[in-house]
């Protein structure tokens, strides 16, 4: 991408990354405008942001906003991907939590210089389609981030493995016993990340870094065989690739994603963030751990989807996103969820999606089956 005024999309401009992202736009006015802001239902938080940013055009998924004169509105699945193709941007932040955010992102992406991409749901599922019409793909997830600027000191042919740190969550230690009668809000207090919900329980079951995972093959294009979770409870190493030499390049810093944020942004440059963003070196602590697969069956689940090949991944992640939801309502108990997404798996035998519609019946139907296991439970 050139220099000059680079114009903004948010997709889930309300979430953790949505506002994070808004925070990095507003110390740094000269190089980012927003002109688009897309949120699901919380008209409040979008009013306040588009008070603040005075972009072209707002979308919610679901609800009504007043807009004043020059910011056009627009509501629903088709009023989103209206805004996508009415206004004008150079780069997209795809951050819409879930399989929501895969239309979106693709739709974004067939017109954006960047998509700064945080919904590793769009690459788990659609990898595939996104990739083919994406112009620049730039990571905002930590870990992916990292990845990506490790890269840039080696050559692909050169990479021994690929190496995502996972923090281990809340359980980290627990064994499968002990996290029977887990409860939401014990779930939902994660160590070191503030995020939205769905990814913090994902965080705690490791299906988290098994997305994570499925969105690394897709992302640089390497065998899953290269590619390796270890457990490192600080998250100050955001992930590392091991060189054919067996050095390891890593990136490192304060667990704060306004960091990758900005860098997704601003690549291949660096802005220049305040300093309470940073760290000094003989703060951090380091330790590592192997990942217990055996209590953390998401993480296993997650290889597995892709062992099974395409389109595992996509039921892998609706099942995952049922399972989640029924376990925040308190319908199904914390170690419940693999259990929900192994017999969805299990029941589902499909063929490889040719479209991107085709991706989205799939996502559907793994839906409704899931459902139905969680029913299953319940009886
Ligand atoms: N948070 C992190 O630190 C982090 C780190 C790495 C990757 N990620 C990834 O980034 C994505 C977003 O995570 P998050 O933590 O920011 O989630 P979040 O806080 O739950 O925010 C989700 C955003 O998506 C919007 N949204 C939900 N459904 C929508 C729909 N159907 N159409 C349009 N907008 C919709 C929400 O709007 P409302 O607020 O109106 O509901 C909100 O703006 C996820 O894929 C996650 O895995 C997050």
């Amino acid at each position: 991408m050139g220099n000059g005024t680079k114009k903004v999309l948010i997709l889930g401009s309300t979430g953790s990354i949505g506002e994070n992202t808004l925070d990095i736009i507003r110390q740094f006015p000269e190089r980012f405008k927003v002109t688009g802001l897309v949120a699901g239902k919380n008209s409040e938080k979008l009013k306040k942001q588009m008070e603040k940013f005075n972009p072209e055009a707002v979308a919610l998924f679901e609800g009504e906003l007043e807009t004043p004169v020059g910011v056009d509105f627009y509501s629903g699945e088709e009023g989103i991907k209206s805004l996508i193709q009415d206004i004008d941007f150079d780069i997209v932040v795809a951050a819409i939590s879930g399989a929501s955010g895969i239309i979106p992102t693709f739709e974004s992406a067939k017109k954006a210089e960047r998509v700064a991409l945080a919904n590793k749901e769009s690459l788990v599922c659609a990898g595939k389609f996104i990739k083919a019409v994406a112009k620049e793909l730039v990571p905002v997830d930590s870990e992916h981030s990292a990845i990506f600027q490790a890269l840039l000191s080696g050559k692909k042919e050169e990479i021994k493995e690929i190496i995502l740190t996972a923090s281990g969550g809340p359980f980290r230690g627990k064994k499968l016993e002990e996290l029977k009668d887990v409860k939401p809000e014990d779930a939902l207090s994660h160590p070191n990340w503030d995020m939205g919900n769905k990814v913090t329980i994902d965080s705690a079951t490791l299906m988290n870094k098994g997305l994570e995972v499925i969105e690394a093959v897709w992302l640089f294009d390497v065998p899953v065989e290269k590619i390796k979770v270890v457990v490192h409870p600080q998250s100050i190493v955001h992930s590392m690739v091991r060189f054919c030499d067996n050095s390891f390049i890593a990136q490192m810093g304060k667990p704060d994603m306004r960091i990758p944020i900005a860098y997704a942004l601003s690549y291949p440059e660096r802005l220049p963030l305040p300093d309470n963003l940073g760290m000094e070196f003989y703060e951090m602590s380091l330790t590592f751990e192997k990942p217990d697969l055996k209590t953390f069956k998401c993480l296993r689940l997650a290889f597995e989807a892709l062992d099974r090949g395409y389109p595992y991944p996509i039921i892998l992640n609706a099942a995952d996103e049922v399972a989640v939801n029924s376990f925040l309502k308190g319908k199904i108990p914390f170690t419940a969820i693999p259990e929900v997404i192994e017999k969805t798996m299990d029941i589902l035998n499909l063929s490889s999606p040719e479209t991107i519609e085709e991706v989205v019946s799939i996502d559907k139907l793994a839906r409704e089956t899931a459902e139905k296991v969680v029913q299953s439970f319940l009886a």
